[in-house]
């Protein structure tokens, strides 16, 4: 692999412009951090689906601010060439303004993102455009947006009907508008996507929104195939970790079990000598 200069913002323009797709993970860790940077991936998001994958939660809204700075610092120190994109998570931006912009900046300053993400309809357009006056880049988070899946009553693709469509792609423009420095589209139907990306001179990375995107974003999770179940349908297998991990750690249990681990070579011992003077210290006590 030839060595990697960093991926900016002005990357993703000029790849954009060149027709060169542009790949997205999410990443939780410093280990897979590293290993996403040496394979080439360009952009990591530190996405706030570490609720779910990692914490075990049903939704994302229990995620905050302190989890997920904590962990994008770590995938940074991991991949330091990528594109970082910081998630902000449930209620850290949409209190006021003030919070979006103190809460944004501990991901700039303290885990070293390049951009923070926000999930978005045209009444947020002011805080985005608060970031954006604060030299916070943002990616806004458009269609399916998890954490107002209360409001918007389940998890269903977005832009199903012209009406509905036609508001996303209007949200778009008044995102673009407003300062936004890329957008990311969940959940919403392809012609919907790749109108808007044809439409903006923005990136436009997206899940489960078609292939009309700039870029393409997948949960770490999903793509290499760690749950025994159906990925989402939008998702592809890279890899199938679940029957490896599962053999791996019922080997492990089984071998502790019959005390086939540890084995003398994988054991310190003491130079016999030592061995005997410790004895004699015990009071020849020690078996
Ligand atoms: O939090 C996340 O991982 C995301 C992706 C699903 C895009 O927002």
């Amino acid at each position: 692999m030839s060595a990697r200069t960093k991926t900016t913002i002005s990357t993703l323009r000029a790849r954009k412009r060149e027709g060169r797709r542009i790949s997205m993970l999410t990443c939780y860790d410093y280990t897979t951090a590293r290993i996403m940077d040496e394979a080439g991936v360009d952009s990591l998001l530190v996405g706030d689906t570490y609720g779910e994958v990692i914490l075990g939660h049903e939704t994302t809204l229990p995620v905050t601010v302190e989890h997920l700075v904590t962990v994008t610092a770590a995938v940074r120190r991991g991949a330091p060439h990528v594109f970082l994109v910081g998630d902000m998570p449930y209620l850290s931006y949409q209190v006021s303004r003030e919070d979006a912009i103190r809460n944004a900046g501990r991901f700039m300053a303290e885990a070293g993102c390049d951009c923070v993400k926000v999930e978005v309809d045209r009444r947020l357009a002011p805080t985005v455009e608060a970031l954006a006056t604060a030299s916070i880049p943002v990616m806004a988070h458009l269609g399916l947006r998890p954490q107002s899946i209360h409001a918007l009553g389940g998890y269903r693709a977005q832009g199903r009907t012209a009406e509905d469509a036609r508001r996303i792609i209007e949200d778009a423009k008044i995102m673009e508008q407003a300062g936004a420095v890329a957008l990311l589209l969940e959940a919403v139907c392809a012609e919907v996507a790749t109108w808007i990306t044809n439409s903006t001179s923005l990136p436009v990375i997206g899940i489960a929104a078609g292939a009309g995107c700039d870029g393409q974003v997948m949960v770490m999770q999903d793509m290499l195939g760690y749950s025994s179940g159906h990925p989402p349908r939008s998702a592809k297998r890279y890899a199938h970790l679940h029957p490896q991990l599962l053999e791996a750690f019922s080997t492990y249990a089984q071998e502790v079990a019959q005390q086939q681990f540890p084995s003398d070579d994988t054991s310190t011992k003491m130079e016999g000598s030592e061995y005997v003077r410790l004895k004699e210290l015990l009071g020849g006590a020690a078996s």
